[in-house]
């Protein structure tokens, strides 16, 4: 049974902030205690390096640290060697293209689309600049869902990979990632699929969906900061060239300068990783899976529901996302800009996120480089919905003015 006061219970930030109303969700998450008590426990009682040390310590860091590909193959459904941990998701994107640009030559297209957060962008750009790939954008309407046709027409035999993200961090449209790789590997082409908006909010399941790559942050899913995941088809990841060496992902090393890698996943972990990232991040897979990835996603969609029966008749906002099902409303009031609407809701304890969410090419669709950003949670209630509605309605040029002074 889906219980919001009892998962609110579970979040310190909550215990501790009673007032705060927090829909900056798509930025980042709350953590519950287990996350947090199961870090601790890593620093309290057995701080040590992974894959170095022979003492009892270091063998638990290690064990507690790889077991953690165990719980997320778990929450996706893949394999533990398909799971490697980098930085954040942003490392994760530009993994991924650093091992494409292997393949990718001159003239071949990859499709985006105009959506795209700036780490499924701007790695690629780099590429199209380097290699001389083109880039084509998969049109979307104006509520950021793909149109499906359109993609359709784009394909040719030049289209050798589509990235895309599973869900808008702006507009919370969904794509239709089963659909698309069915596409994509009638025609032999790799689709990616950046999920950091929807790890934690939807059942994922890599093997249904049959993407080739897929990645995510753990700070966006009740877990620690500085933790990204790359999942990848083990054949793929096997013959993917890691963009950092050093300690950890080398088998062996000699005087003449050879390099003999570690399989895949070890090879994309050079360095000392953020062990105790990836010790809360299993933790905050497994309170999600507790709780049940639908049952989640179920829930945003009521918060979603009910928030867009409340808004609807305030006449002073224009909503871009009205109809997509999850967490995310995006909106302008009229004749305030977002940045001075998001200090007014601050000022009555609610936090939002306004600007151009990192989307910079999305204005091309929406017609606007600004909006305000409500990202909710499982966390978050109606009761929330209510006190942030009747701030809304307040929002207006005297009002922002008057928190200024
Ligand atoms: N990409 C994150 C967001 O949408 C940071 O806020």
């Amino acid at each position: 049974m889906f219980d919001v006061n009892k998962i609110r219970n579970d979040f310190p930030m909550i215990r501790n902030n009673p007032e705060l109303i927090y829909f900056d969700n798509g930025a980042t998450t709350f953590k519950p205690d287990y996350v947090i008590e199961g870090i601790n426990d890593f620093y309290n009682n057995y701080t040590s390096n992974v894959e170095r040390g022979d003492y009892d310590i270091a063998i638990k860091a290690d064990k507690a640290y790889h077991n953690t590909r165990n719980i997320i193959s778990k929450m996706i459904n893949c394999q533990a060697k398909e799971i490697a941990f980098m930085s954040n998701i942003t490392a994760c994107l530009n993994q991924i293209v650093y091992g494409l640009s292997y393949e990718l030559k001159e003239n071949d297209v990859v499709l985006l689309t105009q959506e795209e957060h700036a780490s499924n962008l701007l790695p690629w750009f780099r590429l199209a600049k380097q290699k001389g790939i083109i880039i084509k954008y998969i049109p979307i309407d104006i509520q950021g869902n793909i149109i499906f046709d359109e993609l359709v027409k784009l394909i040719d035999s030049n289209v050798k990979v589509i990235s895309i993200a599973y869900m808008s961090n702006v507009l919370g449209s969904i794509a239709p990632i089963k659909k698309i790789s069915e596409l994509a590997h009638k025609n032999d082409i790799r689709l990616v699929v950046d999920a950091a908006q929807a790890i934690g909010h939807i059942k994922l399941d890599v093997k249904d969906l049959d993407v080739d790559y897929l990645c995510f942050s753990s700070h966006k899913m009740l877990g620690p900061d500085g933790v990204g995941v790359l999942y990848g088809k083990y054949d793929l990841l096997s013959n993917m060239q890691p963009m950092l060496l050093g300690g950890g992902m080398n088998a062996r090393f000699d005087n003449e300068g050879n390099i003999i890698l570690k399989d895949a996943p070890e090879r994309f972990e050079a360095g000392t990783p953020n062990i105790e990232g990836v010790i809360g991040l299993a933790r905050a897979s497994e309170y999600l899976m507790d709780i049940g990835l639908d049952n989640i996603h179920n829930y945003e969609i009521e918060l979603k529901k009910y928030l867009m029966s409340k808004l609807k008749d305030i006449n002073t906002i224009e909503i871009y996302n009205p109809d997509n099902l999850s967490g995310i409303v995006s909106f302008n009031v009229k004749d305030v800009f977002a940045q001075d609407a998001a200090t007014y809701l601050s000022s009555k304890n609610i936090a939002v996120r306004s600007g151009n969410h990192c989307a910079k090419i999305l204005h091309n669709v929406i017609g606007t480089d600004q909006s305000i950003r409500a990202s909710m949670y499982l966390y978050n209630t109606k009761e929330e919905i209510d006190k942030f509605v009747a701030e809304v309605k307040n929002i207006n040029l005297d009002s922002v003015i008057s928190v200024f002074l």
